[in-house]
């Protein structure tokens, strides 16, 4: 069973704090969700405007309350870093997926593993059993931050992803797991 916080987490570690989102960080969402790479390797809305990202920052709180997904802003030195979320969750089946983004100025610190071990940690903390994540098979650093965090390549999916432009193509998913208790 999942024991689901009533509150949305808050997870600090070192210099990196994952919060909910707050309305004053539209602006911030909405320059970082321009980058390139950002439309190009997630499913962000393209283009992507500032009542898209008042949209889904007011939407938060209510998908957590619904145990639909955790959506938290990744705070470092008081500025937005970074974007990471559990989403696709199957209660029944204790699984989720995870997806996030690093803002291009925060990026080359490997930023986004370290939210990744935060996030699947409090995710297996209150049970969840198995972590997923999917990557578009030319996504090194992405596929470099999962492994980073632990999770293993399990498979590529043929023609599982359509890239922007509509082509289909391969997927690559990895997936991570508790750490198995030290039976004595
Ligand atoms: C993927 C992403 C979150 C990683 O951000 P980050 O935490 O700053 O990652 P880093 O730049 O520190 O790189 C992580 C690792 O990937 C490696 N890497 C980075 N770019 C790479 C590339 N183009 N080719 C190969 N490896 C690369 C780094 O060397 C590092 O490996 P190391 O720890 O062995 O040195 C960021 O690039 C991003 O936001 N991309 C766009 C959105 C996205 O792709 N989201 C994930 C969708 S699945």
């Amino acid at each position: 069973m999942i024991s689901w916080p009533i509150s949305e987490p808050v997870l600090v570690d070192k210099a990196l704090m994952l919060r909910p989102w707050h309305l004053d960080d539209v602006s911030a969402v909405f320059e970082i969700c321009q980058d390139p790479a950002i439309q190009e390797f997630t499913t962000v809305p393209v283009p992507y405007t500032k009542e898209i990202a008042e949209l889904w920052i007011r939407s938060s709180a209510q998908k957590y309350v619904e145990r639909d997904k955790i959506s938290l802003a990744g705070v470092r030195n008081g500025e937005l870093a970074m974007s990471i979320s559990l989403h696709s969750i199957h209660e029944f089946d204790h699984v989720g997926e995870i997806g996030y983004w690093v803002s291009p100025q925060a990026r080359g610190e490997g930023l986004a593993a370290h939210a990744v071990e935060m996030l699947t940690d409090f995710a297996f903390a209150i049970g969840f059993r198995r972590i997923t994540a999917i990557t578009l098979p030319e996504n090194l650093a992405s596929q470099k931050t999962l492994l980073n965090a632990g999770f293993e390549l399990e498979t590529v999916l043929r023609d599982g992803m359509t890239r922007r432009d509509g082509t289909q193509t391969n997927s690559v998913l990895f997936a991570k797991f508790p750490k198995s208790e030290v039976k004595l």
